[in-house]
């Protein structure tokens, strides 16, 4: 055989071989989406442990576990705090009397939100359960323990309590339970406010499919 032929064989099998590889990483990915959309689990309504996810969702627990890592940094900052307040002060008088002027820090990833809305000056010090400058309602975005607090005690007290008398339950960084349904494993709106929202503009989010937007 000539050599330029030969080459063409041994190209031709590296080829063919590839396209196996392929065809067999394809086709355990999706038995393996498809364990994954149906697997079963026994996590309580509302369960807002993260961890507790772990078992059934491994490969979702480690991609979220990964909004921990904060040593990305583009022009745009960082995926760590950077002190905007000191990089432009002038942004501490346009929001002069507003909370953000005293502390504003870019944000860090999902698995950061409690640690550092406990340490952002905006909540202040509150002294006890009765006092301190903000209500229940910054928690709103911050934890899967919202929306199971929300069932407890219901939207409204949810709102009006102060943020330090909901302190000792909102302890869960935003997670699984933030956008599943633990039954179902469905996407699902967990803050009424959005769907309130659109309602007023006569629009139903809970119907909306996937591809489309309500907006
Ligand atoms: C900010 C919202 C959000 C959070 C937080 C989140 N997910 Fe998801 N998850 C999604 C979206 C969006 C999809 C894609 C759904 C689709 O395309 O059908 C998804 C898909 C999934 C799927 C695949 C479902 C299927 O039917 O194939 C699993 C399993 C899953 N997520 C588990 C988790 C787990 C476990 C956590 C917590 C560690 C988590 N997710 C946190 C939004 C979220």
């Amino acid at each position: 055989m000539k050599r330029k032929n030969l080459l063409i064989v041994i190209l031709l099998a590296a080829f063919a071989f590839g396209l196996g590889l392929l065809a067999n990483s394809i086709i355990q990915r999706r038995a393996e989406s498809k364990v994954l959309s149906y697997q079963a689990n026994n996590l309580s309504p509302f369960e807002s442990v993260n961890e507790k996810w772990e078992e059934f969702y491994p490969r979702e627990y480690q991609s979220w576990k990964m909004t921990s890592d904060t040593t990305f940094k583009s022009k745009y900052h960082s995926s760590n705090i950077v002190d905007l307040l000191e990089e432009r002060p002038e942004m501490v008088i346009l929001w002069a009397g507003y909370a953000f002027s005293k502390d504003y820090g870019t944000p860090r990833g999902h698995y950061y939100a409690i640690e550092d809305v406990y340490h952002s000056l905006r909540t202040g010090a509150p002294s006890d359960t009765s006092k301190g400058p903000q209500p229940g309602s910054c928690w709103t975005c911050k934890s899967p323990d919202v929306p199971r607090m929300m069932n407890q005690i219901g939207a409204e007290k949810f709102y009006s309590s102060k943020w330090a008398d909901l302190g000792s339950d909102v302890v869960n960084s935003i997670g699984c339970a933030d956008c599943h349904d633990s039954k179902t494993m469905n996407l699902t709106i967990t803050r009424p406010a959005l769907v309130e929202a659109l309602q007023r503009k006569g629009k139903d989010i809970r119907q909306a499919t996937q591809q489309k937007c309500a907006l």
